[in-house]
């Protein structure tokens, strides 16, 4: 199906939208400011092939936008961006492509923080920061504190559906078996749950699992595979219509960013009996240590800031079923409501 632009929001929805082109290195980029209420745009570097242009500023409007919801939710100072680099195969200089990168993100002056995402690297942050932009994990990588933190949300969801304490027993399917999926599969088997691990990279699954005592699931068996928990880890917009009618688990939770295709997803998902948790609520642990690092250098109370977003999670499910609303709608007006009070600050204080 062709992207137009214009799909999934009309024309001018980011704040700023910047096309980068670069013919020694061959680059092709896009960085999307969604909006900076909060502060200056935070967001991941993604690396990988769309189909057109009009894809990739797709996807990374979306994903920035996704971003600010998240970073809101968080309550980090930060508002929300994202940027991708399209891969158009093998690069000769990767590191003159980042390079080259890093001077274009410099040049929005710090309106956008870049950090890692899928594709790209801590050691590709590095290069971007040498160029003179201002970067986050250059040092160190998020995913283990975003794998903390979608567990902290898988537990909790679990505790809110099935009434219970913990996930002893409980089966929980990881997609994708990279820095996060890795990391949560060890976190789950070591409090218990039944881990089935599912990769495109068959070895790697196989790999993680012997080692978690976990099993395998191929790849393209992951929407039937009859589970307690499905925690999409690895590509975006794995709910969608096509996939939600096969689904065969009742929790929705994990760390992939931009995990429903359409916000009616949310919709479906409830009809089903589905409890989804919003991407951009279980996968902030990563947020949370870039902020950590950011104001203060180092990971003092860092595990207690993203064992938060368990409570969260409990939080915004409970307020859900009560409401009768899903938690994507609920996460939403929570989010919008934090936005508008950074707007209008001195009418807050008035109303208060
Ligand atoms: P990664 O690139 O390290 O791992 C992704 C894994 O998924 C790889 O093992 C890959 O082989 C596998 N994979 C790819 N397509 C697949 C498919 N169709 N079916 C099954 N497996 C597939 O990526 P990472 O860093 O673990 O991120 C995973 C997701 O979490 C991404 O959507 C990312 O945007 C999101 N995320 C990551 C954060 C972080 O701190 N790394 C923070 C917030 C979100």
């Amino acid at each position: 199906m062709e992207t137009t632009l214009t799909d999934g929001g009309e024309i001018w929805a980011s704040e700023q939208l910047v096309l980068c082109r670069d013919e020694e290195s061959g680059l092709r980029a896009v960085i999307a400011i969604d909006d900076t209420t909060l502060g200056p745009g935070l967001g991941g570097i993604r690396r990988r092939s769309y189909p057109d242009a009009a894809a990739a500023i797709f996807e990374c409007r979306r994903l920035a936008a996704a971003m600010t919801l998240k970073n809101a939710l968080a309550e980090v100072p930060f508002g929300g961006a994202k940027s991708v680099i399209v891969d158009d195969g093998p690069v000769a200089d990767r590191a003159a492509l980042m390079r080259r990168f890093g001077a274009f993100v410099a040049r929005t002056g710090g309106a956008y923080l870049p950090g890692v995402d899928m594709g790209t690297s801590v050691a590709d942050l590095a290069t971007i920061r040498a160029a003179g932009a201002d970067v986050s994990c250059a040092d160190d990588d998020p995913s283990p504190w975003t794998a903390l933190g979608v567990a902290a949300a898988i537990v909790a969801a679990v505790e809110q559906v099935d009434r219970r304490e913990g996930v002893d027993g409980v089966t929980v399917l990881v997609q994708g078996a990279g820095h996060v999926g890795d990391s949560l599969a060890r976190h789950l088997a070591a409090r218990g749950a039944r881990v089935l691990v599912a990769d495109v990279d068959a070895a790697r699954a196989e790999a993680l699992a012997a080692e978690i005592g976990g099993a395998v699931v191929a790849a393209d068996q992951l929407l039937t595979t009859p589970c307690d928990v499905l925690a999409p880890c690895a590509v975006a917009r794995v709910v969608n219509d096509h996939t939600i009618p096969r689904f065969a688990c009742r929790i929705v939770a994990g760390a992939a960013n931009d995990t429903l295709a359409a916000r009616a997803d949310a919709e479906r998902l409830a009809a089903r009996g589905i409890v989804y948790v919003p991407d951009y609520v279980a996968n902030a642990g990563g947020v949370v240590h870039i902020d950590a690092i950011r104001r203060t250098g180092g990971t003092e109370h860092l595990g207690e800031r993203v064992l938060a977003i368990g409570e969260r999670v409990g939080e915004l499910l409970r307020e859900a079923a009560a409401a009768g609303l899903t938690p994507t709608t609920v996460a939403e007006r929570r989010a919008r409501r934090l936005l508008a009070a950074a707007r209008a600050p001195h009418a807050e204080r008035a109303a208060a």
